[in-house]
């Protein structure tokens, strides 16, 4: 086994497999690994770079500036953004999604008016809306699951049917589901927003790491993701959001860099993007983040995404061939790189405590989506997700420790 993760290609570009030659990493829905460039632009940034952006007028200082915004405009480019001002750096989804929960709540919601999520969101995704409609005394509604773990788009009808759709104001989901690895329907979802006037937020962090990209084609107002997941570092992440919507929205933290002008008594607020990004920002992260998209485009997104949906049937195919596991989840989806399961007899959490003996890596539990595992009346599942670097013999690891915890706790 050490030999074939050694001669796979790709994972020699990622140093840690090279220091753990007999991982099988299967936990990429939570983080993936990341590429030597982008330790490298770490590197690079900190030993030639470092200095605090936009206020100094020293060399040093320029050249970080130009660092943090050309990232910007790199990462606007490939996103199809239509500049770079549309693009504001968070630490992650989550601070983007509270981002946006809370700035879009103050210019949108009134009492009365309504948030529209899903059932089947992250935390992230949902907890933010929920205090937003709290402090605005709106309502939180969520579109809900079915058995197989898709959505009741129904339910649409039945909002128009009952009036509320009037009532909707934002509309936030999620592009795939990080439990189920449901694939939502968005086009279906925007156009119902755009006709009824609602401000749609895409959560992307399931998506955008494997090359879903392009804001352009996505039919959405604002999109936000974790550049984390996508190879880049910790603490980077991406609200996009149309320019004109943006200038329209207040700020969301307040302090150095976001404003214009202070009086002891009140401020105005910077051009965007800065108004969005208050204090000394996280440049290493924002560098990072390019340096990984910039890879992912030197490898091919089209290429990316024919490996991963070859590497999806294969392990739909292993996974229904270990015998008690349940795979939970649309049964037809043919691009699918989350798989969650229950394996009959075994708490998922010893399933993938036996598996982590084998050194396969996979995540167990209810996956930040409680809402959505008790919908299906699950305590919690096994989670296994796959990324780019992902080999079949992965795979193939995956299935025969299954095979063996099934033996062993049975
Ligand atoms: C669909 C989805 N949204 C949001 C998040 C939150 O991302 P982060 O923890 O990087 O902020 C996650 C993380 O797993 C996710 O899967």
């Amino acid at each position: 086994m050490k030999e074939m993760h050694l001669t796979n290609a790709l994972k020699k570009d990622f140093p840690l497999f090279q220091a753990h030659p007999e991982l099988v990493y299967l936990d990429n829905a939570a983080t993936s690994q990341k590429p030597q460039v982008v330790l490298d632009a770490l590197n690079t940034y900190y030993t030639t770079q470092n200095a605090n952006v936009h206020r100094a007028v020293y060399g040093l200082a320029e050249q970080s500036t130009l660092a943090y915004e050309g990232a910007r405009a790199r990462i606007a480019n490939h996103l199809n953004a239509a500049s770079p001002q549309e693009l504001v750096f968070v630490r992650g989804a989550t601070e983007g999604l509270n981002l946006l929960a809370w700035s879009l709540s103050q210019q949108l919601l009134s009492s009365g008016d309504i948030i529209l999520v899903t059932e089947m969101e992250h935390h992230a995704n949902l907890v933010p809306w929920q205090q937003a409609a709290l402090r605005m005394g709106a309502e939180l509604v969520a579109i809900p699951l079915l058995p197989d773990a898709t959505l009741d788009m129904n339910f649409l009808k039945t909002l128009e049917a009952d009036g509320r759709a009037q009532r909707v104001k934002i509309c936030a989901v999620s592009t795939v589901s990080n439990a189920f690895g449901t694939t939502h329907p968005l086009s279906q979802i925007s156009s119902w927003c755009k006709n009824h006037g609602i401000s749609l937020v895409v959560d992307g962090a399931q998506s955008v790491p494997h090359g879903s990209w392009d804001v352009q084609e996505l039919g959405a107002d604002f999109l936000v993701f974790s550049g984390h997941k996508v190879y880049g570092p910790m603490g980077s992440g991406v609200v996009w959001g149309k320019e004109a919507l943006w200038d329209q929205l207040p700020p969301w933290q307040t302090g150095g860099e976001m404003i214009s002008r202070v009086t002891l008594t009140s401020s105005t607020w910077n051009s965007l993007p800065h108004k969005f990004e208050a204090g000394t920002p996280d440049v290493a992260a924002a560098v990072g983040l390019a340096a990984a998209m910039d890879w992912m485009v030197a490898f091919g997104l089209k290429h990316i995404q024919d490996r991963e949906a070859f590497l999806s049937q294969k392990a739909r195919q292993i996974l229904q061939e270990v015998e008690g596991l349940t795979l939970i989840g649309p049964q037809n989806q043919k691009h699918q790189l989350v798989f969650s399961f229950t394996l009959e007899g075994v708490h998922s959490h010893d399933v993938a405590q036996y598996l982590d003996r084998d050194h396969v890596a996979i995540r167990s539990g209810h996956h930040c989506a409680q809402p959505a595992m008790r919908a299906l009346q699950l305590g919690s599942t096994a989670r296994a997700s796959l990324a780019l670097y992902n080999t079949e013999e992965d795979l193939h690891c995956l299935g025969a420790a299954l095979q063996a915890a099934r033996e062993y706790f049975l």
